[in-house]
């Protein structure tokens, strides 16, 4: 590399740079492309100030125009709110048993009962509602109901929940009967149960277990084991199992009992939005 004397059009030395006889002017920026650049930077600063941006120790600057993404968020649902406010106060207002005679009504609360559902409930009945056999959450598609299946029951089921604590939960509570009955008992009072929908048993324990069923668990699951819809008491003949219809998960539900607990809603939900899914729920197939 050399160093180089001449100047350019413009009167510019060069940089010094050369490469093979090329060398390099040392010519300014264009003055556009300068302004360009300094317009950016001024803008960006205004940016800055005017919107949310620079990062403090507990939150960030919040930016003069008081702009919020959740702000705007919570402005649209107020919109969308105050768009459905006449519609959900007569779903809220209306008597319970005529929802289904208003059309409109019923539309609408079809569809916003399933977004309800999607968001509060598919994490424990499932997205298809199908429920979770073994975990003891039931299947709201099919017509067997441990509380009742008409508008009214689902109603007060999802309102108040199952053994929570608000005081007007659904309530009652199966003994565990490993601290009554022998191992012994158990098997027969289990054999029996199977014997109730036809399940492959034991003939002669199913026989020496009707006694016990009669005289431990008919007053809550009925003489023929039809189940009890003021108890909760499950119909043990229909071979739909909340928690399972083999000879183990029916020992284990025998001896230890279940309890199983479903929250309350009325603290979280609307009415409009608890007869929503109400009707949602009721209409899923297995309404009554
Ligand atoms: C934390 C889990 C959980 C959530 C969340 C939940 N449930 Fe449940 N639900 C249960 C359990 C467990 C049972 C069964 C309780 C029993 O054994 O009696 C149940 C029972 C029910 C029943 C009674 C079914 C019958 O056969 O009588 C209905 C109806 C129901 N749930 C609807 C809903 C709706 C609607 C929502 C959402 C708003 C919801 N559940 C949210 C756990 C849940
Ligand atoms: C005080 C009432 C009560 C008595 C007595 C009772 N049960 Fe239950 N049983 C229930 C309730 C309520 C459930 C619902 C499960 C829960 O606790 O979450 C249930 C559930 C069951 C289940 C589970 C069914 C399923 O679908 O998975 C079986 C099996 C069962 N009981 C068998 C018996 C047998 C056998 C006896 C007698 C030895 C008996 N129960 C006595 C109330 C009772």
């Amino acid at each position: 590399m050399k160093k180089s004397d001449h100047t350019s059009e413009q009167g510019y030395g060069t940089t010094g740079h050369e490469w093979d006889g090329i060398e390099e002017w040392n010519n300014p920026l264009p003055r556009w492309w300068l302004w360009t650049f300094y317009l950016t930077i001024i803008w960006g600063l205004g940016y800055t100030i005017a919107y949310p941006a620079w990062p403090l120790i507990s939150q960030a600057t919040t930016g003069l125009l008081g702009y919020s993404t959740r702000a705007e968020v919570a402005e649209e649902i107020q919109r969308v709110e105050a768009a459905n406010a006449d519609i959900n106060g007569r779903l809220a207002s209306v008597e319970l048993t005529s929802l289904v005679e208003d059309p409109e009504l019923t539309q609408y609360a079809t569809s916003s009962g399933a977004a309800v559902f999607r968001t509060y409930c598919s994490q424990c009945h499932g997205s298809g509602a199908a429920g979770v056999q073994a975990a003891g959450y039931p299947n709201l598609l099919d017509d067997a109901w441990l509380w009742g299946g008409s508008i009214e029951d689902i109603h007060t089921t999802i309102t108040y929940g199952i053994r929570n604590e608000h005081p007007d939960s659904r309530y009652s509570e199966m003994p565990a009967f490993g601290d009554i009955l022998s191992d012994e008992e158990i098997a027969q009072v289990v054999n029996y149960v199977q014997s109730l929908s036809g399940a492959s048993q034991d003939a002669q324990l199913a026989a020496a277990g009707e006694e016990l069923f009669v005289d431990n668990c008919s007053a809550c699951h009925g003489e023929a084991g039809e189940g009890d819809p003021l108890q909760g008491a499950p119909n043990l003949a229909d071979a739909i199992w909340l928690y399972g219809g083999d000879f183990e998960t029916l020992t284990e539900t025998v001896r230890y009992s279940r309890y199983g607990v479903m929250p309350n809603w009325d603290d979280r939900l609307s009415e409009a939005e608890i007869r929503a899914v109400t009707l949602y729920v009721h209409r899923l197939g297995g309404g009554q």
